[in-house]
């Protein structure tokens, strides 16, 4: 038995992991989180409280984070500024988290020999051609196309320098977009749902032919698990369930399994740079480490997801004015 330190682990995956480190190991919990606009503690109600801790503070204040690195005995960093619109009107909060935050964990792991797990995104990857029969790989050259992506590929090179120039013991993993539980409503599946549930109606940037490659919140936390009880220190791994769907099919299905007409939705305008097609080719991870998908019905853990939101509203009420006030000046 272990105790993690969890960053970010009052947001969207970072709850998620570690309802999922507490219903299914025997690891300790400790949860690192500044409690921005994206983080609620709500999401970890109901955890045994001996099992959990939790500390509001910030990944790149360097006393806190030396304090509460020195003891644990493994780091999972989600922590980040997670969304690409938000990137695009105020980038300075990215700069910030997601690379002098990593920064400032990699500088106590390093002093503290503490194992180190790098959450990341397929976006550093930039995108696809709808057409192309490839699918990103740990060998595809990062070509990042937003504030938010081009942070990300940064904090994980800062992560593979300081394994190579420092023998920090840190793996990384670049995972593809999530569903499930717990994500704002900033995010485009929930946004939907509850836009739907409010009596609005769903926004569709541009024609909505970009691709995504949807993936369960709690495959993602089993891919983690096997990386850090299996993985090989400095290695990258691509977390996939293949799940590719164009945004026009996500919102027609959500629009059908919520008993409304499929083109009851408006288009918007488009986002600035928006990349066309993720795909995520996680060969490595299920042939190395033997990790496979539970959740291989969209359909079916979509519905699960509109029962959950359908069911909280508690949680996301508060947020959801001020998000659509947000779209709401930017046309979208
Ligand atoms: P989120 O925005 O829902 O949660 C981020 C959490 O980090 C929040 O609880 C927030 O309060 C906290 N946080 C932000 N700045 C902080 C700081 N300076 N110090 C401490 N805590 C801080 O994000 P998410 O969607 O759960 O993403 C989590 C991680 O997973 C990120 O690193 C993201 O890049 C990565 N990721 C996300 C997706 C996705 O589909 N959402 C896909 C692949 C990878
Ligand atoms: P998002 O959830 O922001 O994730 P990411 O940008 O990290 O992929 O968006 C997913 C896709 O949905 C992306 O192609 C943008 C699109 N989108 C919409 O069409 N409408 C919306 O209201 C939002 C928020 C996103």
């Amino acid at each position: 038995m272990a105790r993690l330190l969890v960053t970010g682990g009052a947001g969207f995956i970072g709850s998620n992991f570690v309802h999922y480190v507490v219903n299914r190991t025997s690891h300790d919990v400790t949860v690192l989180d500044k409690l921005t606009y994206a983080g609620n503690r709500a999401s970890l109600d109901g955890l045994a409280k001996h099992r959990v801790s939790f500390i509001q503070g910030d990944v790149a204040d360097p006393a806190l984070v030396d304090d509460v690195v020195s003891s644990t005995d493994a780091v999972v960093h989600y922590a980040a500024e997670s969304h690409n619109d938000n990137s695009l009107a105020d980038s300075h909060p990215f700069l910030h988290t997601n690379l002098i935050g990593t920064y400032t964990l990699l500088e106590a792991v390093r002093r503290h020999g503490t194992r180190f797990h790098h959450i990341s995104t397929d976006e550093v990857y930039g995108d696809l051609e709808l057409d192309d029969h490839q699918r990103f790989t740990e060998e595809t050259p990062y070509n990042p196309s937003s504030p938010y992506s081009s942070t990300k590929a940064g904090s994980d090179l800062l992560v593979r320098a300081w394994v190579r120039s420092f023998g920090v013991a840190a793996t990384i993993s670049n995972c593809s977009n999530n569903y499930g539980p717990y994500q704002h409503v900033e995010k485009f599946i929930p946004r939907q749902i509850t836009n739907i549930l409010r009596g609005i109606r769903p926004k569709l940037y541009g024609e909505g032919r970009n691709v995504r490659d949807w993936i369960h919140a709690d495959d993602h936390s089993s891919a983690v698990m096997s990386i850090l009880e299996k993985g090989r220190i400095g290695e990258t791994y691509l977390i996939g369930a293949d799940g590719e769907k164009d945004n026009k099919a996500v919102v027609e299905l959500v629009l059908t399994l919520m008993g409304r007409p499929a083109d009851a939705y408006d288009h918007v305008k488009d986002r600035a740079g928006h990349d066309l097609r993720y795909a995520i080719d996680s060969t490595k991870l299920r042939d190395e480490l033997g990790w496979h998908p539970q959740y291989r019905n969209f359909e079916q853990g979509l519905s699960a997801t509109i029962e959950w939101y359908r069911d909280h509203e508690e949680w996301w009420s508060p947020s959801k004015e001020l998000t659509e006030a947000f779209y709401a000046r930017l046309g979208q």
